[in-house]
This record gives C-alpha cells, structure tokens and sequence, in this order.
C-alpha cells in the first residue's frame, strides 16, 4: 500500500468490493435469466468494475466502452462513442459512482436514440445527496454520504484508479 497517500482513511476493502460486486451480480443474473446483455462501461473510473463484475454474471454478454466527460458547469461532451449495435439489446450501463448525475443523464439519453430494447443503470456507489438530475439506479452496490473517494478505478486528478480498496480523505 505505498503508493496510498496520507491523510487518507480506509472506507470499503476490497473483501467488501467483492461482495458487493458478487451480490450485484446475483441479482442481474436474477433479473436477465435467458437474456443476452450489452454492458456498456464509461470508462475510465468503471473500468475495475466493470472487469470484475462482467466476470461474475454468467450470461451471454458483450461489452462496449463510451468515454464521456462532464466537467463541472459545462455541458457532457462524448469522446468516445457506443461502438456496437444496441438495437433491441438489453443494456446495462455499469457505472462505478454517481453524483449529481449529469454524466448519467445524458448518457442514457445517448443510448436511448439507439432504441435498445431496455436500458438499466448499476452503480457501485450512489452518492444521493447532491443529485441535480432524476437519475434513479437500478442496482445499487452502496450508498454513502457525500464524501469524495478514491480507489477501485475511482481517482482524484488520475491518482487513485489502481487501489484495490476505496478510501475517502480525513476532513
Ligand atoms: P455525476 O455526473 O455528478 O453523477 O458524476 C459522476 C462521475 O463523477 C463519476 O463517474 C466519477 O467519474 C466522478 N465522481 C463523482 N464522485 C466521485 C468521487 O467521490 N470520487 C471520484 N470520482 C467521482
Ligand atoms: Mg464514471
């Protein structure tokens, strides 16, 4: 753990990642039995996510990367767009955290103009607090009080993404 800065304190361990994201998983499972999934992933803070839990549904699957950026008081921008068709698919769009939820809702409204035949959200973490947007969750791993963390992809100017565990910093 040397490259984990100070002042940063341990919220959720990786054991704690793992069951979540495996409850996660049972439940999709759950829902999607005899279906095939397109799992779209906004990279690049889903990316951890995404590799463990695509691993863990066992169900026809394809997944797909979109990049989008929403800096904050401009609008979303897309970097790099869906590359598959969604035609009809039922697709999940993984995402590790919301916020106020704009990068959501507009990438919802992206996939949306494609006409697949269902979109759900799944977020690891859901920060309700300071949501701006109705941006409703269908699986939720975690929800937690509005404090920035990092780790599991999650990153504070690019530092972060590689730890295993998540941490949040002293206040
Ligand atoms: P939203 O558009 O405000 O919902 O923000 C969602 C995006 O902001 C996430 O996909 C993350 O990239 C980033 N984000 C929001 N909260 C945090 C945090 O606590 N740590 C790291 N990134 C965050
Ligand atoms: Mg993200």
């Amino acid at each position: 753990m040397g490259q984990v800065r100070e002042g940063m304190i341990p919220s959720i361990t990786k054991v704690e990642i793992d069951e979540m994201v495996s409850e996660l998983a049972r439940e999709i499972e759950r829902d999607y039995e005899g279906k095939e999934l397109v799992i779209i992933c906004p990279l690049k803070g889903s990316i951890p996510f995404v590799a463990d839990l695509s691993r863990k549904i066992k169900l026809p699957q394809l997944v797909d990367f979109v990049y989008v950026t929403s800096p904050k008081g401009e609008s979303c921008r897309i970097i790099k767009d869906i590359s598959v068709d969604i035609l009809d698919k039922h697709v999940l769009i993984v995402e590790e955290i919301i916020d106020a939820g704009r990068t959501l809702s507009f990438l919802k409204s992206r996939i949306l103009a494609s006409h697949p035949a269902s979109v759900k959200i799944v977020a690891l973490l859901d920060k309700p607090a300071l949501r701006e947007l109705p941006i409703h969750p269908d699986y939720v791993g975690r929800s937690i009080e509005d404090r920035f963390v990092i780790g599991y992809g999650m990153d504070s100017e690019e530092v972060g993404r590689n730890y295993s565990d998540i941490y949040n910093f002293a206040q």
